[in-house]
């Protein structure tokens, strides 16, 4: 406790006590339910007698806010709504209910570790500080004049941004489509969740890959949909899957990341893309292409997306800037028939009145010119770099430990380990090392994998990463 009470105060110190326990259980710093200190302990804390403690958990008692037993301490009560003469919401209840369903407590885990402490980054999937263009963008910044307008812009994004990428996927995707067509989210990550809010409802069954990106999973859940897996091999999923699983349960949409998929790295075969459309028509069951990866391929052929083989509009396209220029500019896409384009921009409307002028514009100009190309081939052969350090580390330190699938393109590497391994004591144990990775349950029904994304590596911190990686898989083998 930080708290002290202030001796200089008018206020009884015991008063101070229990009100800053009072003030404590409506900032959420005490949960209904909650022990309390012991009062030797509180009053060591605070450095006062430990009669000044017993007064104040007595005051706080006499107003039911907490209750004592003998042997058991003081607790916060259970239900304090009303009892208090202040009426303290219950934050711990309303957190508790509200229907956007949290991060799993092992996702939030990672993400405060990586926050607090100065690991090496293998978990977070994006790019590498270095390969930011932080240079490239002060320059557009300081050379181009922002001739943009200030005002709320049109609702599927600014315009010439979506001209912009209609050229764009055209060059780089051949995917015909038309500003009209195309909405601009904050990130793939946005595109998801729209189509999923304004898509399907309640109870609606859904395809997903096993496993798959990890992010997309509590938005399909928040949204009551009805989740089953389509097993990845290192072809991607089997078209024959869709099949049996669509006349059981009647999927209403398909949820595939053909390229480079995350985590496993994979890619769909184009005999496979190919079958997964004739599926998709024979059925109509709508399929959602998320590709944020395919033009990091490392030897610079990009696959034929889906979209651009779809004759019959069965295909929303979703992509973004996150894996391939910057991950903070929150710039991502989605390309669909235009009915579908306006639904989803409704309600982007009233989610956010739009996306910020100032990335989409930086967005446009960078996207638009000579340096996105130059940039893109730099990538390919800066992440080829990380990925080839990444398999070397993984091959000379754990060779006889795991197995791992070489991506060809994308960021992350999915390794499996040959000996069953408490995934999540080897994450706590290899964060007390100072690297940290993502346990393979969190993308799917998979046990024993662990992902370590190379492209948020730094190349010289990579191979630092595994040694670390590799000792902490030794304690836990050895306890
Ligand atoms: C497959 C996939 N889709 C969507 C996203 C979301 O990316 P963003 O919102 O940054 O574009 C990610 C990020 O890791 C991803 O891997």
């Amino acid at each position: 406790m930080d708290w002290k009470p202030n001796r200089a105060d008018k206020k009884p110190i015991y008063k101070q006590i229990a009100d800053y326990i009072e003030q404590g259980i409506s900032s959420g710093i005490f949960s209904p339910d909650s022990v309390l200190p012991s009062e030797r302990v509180l009053a060591n804390e605070l450095q006062v007698n430990r009669s000044t403690v017993v007064a104040a958990y007595e005051e706080l008692q006499s107003l039911g806010i907490v209750e004592r037993k003998k042997g058991s301490g003081t607790r916060i009560s259970t239900d304090i709504w009303g009892i208090s003469h202040k009426r303290i919401p219950n934050w711990g209840r309303y957190v508790e209910d509200g229907s956007f369903l949290p991060n799993l407590p092992l996702v939030q885990r990672i993400r405060t570790e990586i926050q607090k402490n100065d690991l090496i980054n293998l978990a977070s999937g994006e790019l590498a500080p270095q390969l930011f263009l932080t240079d490239q963008f002060r320059a557009i910044l300081s050379d181009q004049p922002f001739m943009g307008h200030l005002g709320y812009d049109h609702p599927q994004g600014n315009e010439a941004l979506r001209e912009t990428i209609s050229l764009h996927v055209k060059e780089y995707k051949n995917i015909d489509t038309n500003p009209s067509s195309i909405l601009i989210t904050s990130g793939a990550q946005q595109a998801l969740h729209l189509i999923v809010q304004c898509l399907l409802k309640p109870g609606d069954a859904v395809a997903i890959e096993d496993p798959s990106y990890c992010f997309s999973l509590p938005i399909f859940q928040s949204a009551g949909l009805r989740t089953f897996p389509l097993p990845v091999d290192e072809h991607g999923i089997n078209p024959d899957d869709l099949i049996s699983m669509h006349k059981k349960h009647r999927i209403r949409m398909v949820f595939l990341n053909p390229d480079y998929q995350n985590p496993t790295g994979t890619v769909l075969s184009l005999a496979r893309r190919k079958r997964i459309l004739e599926l998709s028509a024979e059925f109509g069951i709508p399929i959602i292409e998320d590709d944020p990866y395919s033009l990091t391929s490392f030897d610079g052929s990009v696959n034929s997306t889906l979209k651009s083989m779809d004759d019959n509009g069965n295909v929303l396209y979703i992509s973004s800037l996150s894996k391939i220029v910057a991950s903070g500019l929150r710039i991502g896409w989605v390309i669909g028939p235009p009915q579908v384009i306006q639904r989803l921009a409704d309600a982007k409307q009233q989610v956010d009145f739009g996306h910020s002028i100032f990335p989409q514009w930086i967005a446009s100009e960078f996207l638009g010119s000579k340096r996105f190309s130059n940039h893109i081939l730099m990538l390919r052969k800066e992440l080829k770099r990380q990925r080839n350090e990444m398999v070397s580390s993984l091959e000379e330190l754990l060779g006889d430990q795991m197995e791992f699938f070489v991506p060809e393109g994308g960021i992350h590497m999915w390794c499996k380990l040959n000996a069953p391994i408490p995934e999540y004591h080897l994450l706590e144990e290899s964060m007390k090392k100072g690297v940290a990775f993502v346990p393979g349950s969190i993308f799917g029904s998979k046990k024993g994998y662990v992902r370590f994304t190379f492209g948020r590596g730094e190349t010289h911190l990579i191979r630092d990463g595994v040694l670390r990686f590799a000792d902490a898989l030794k304690i836990i083998q050895f306890n």
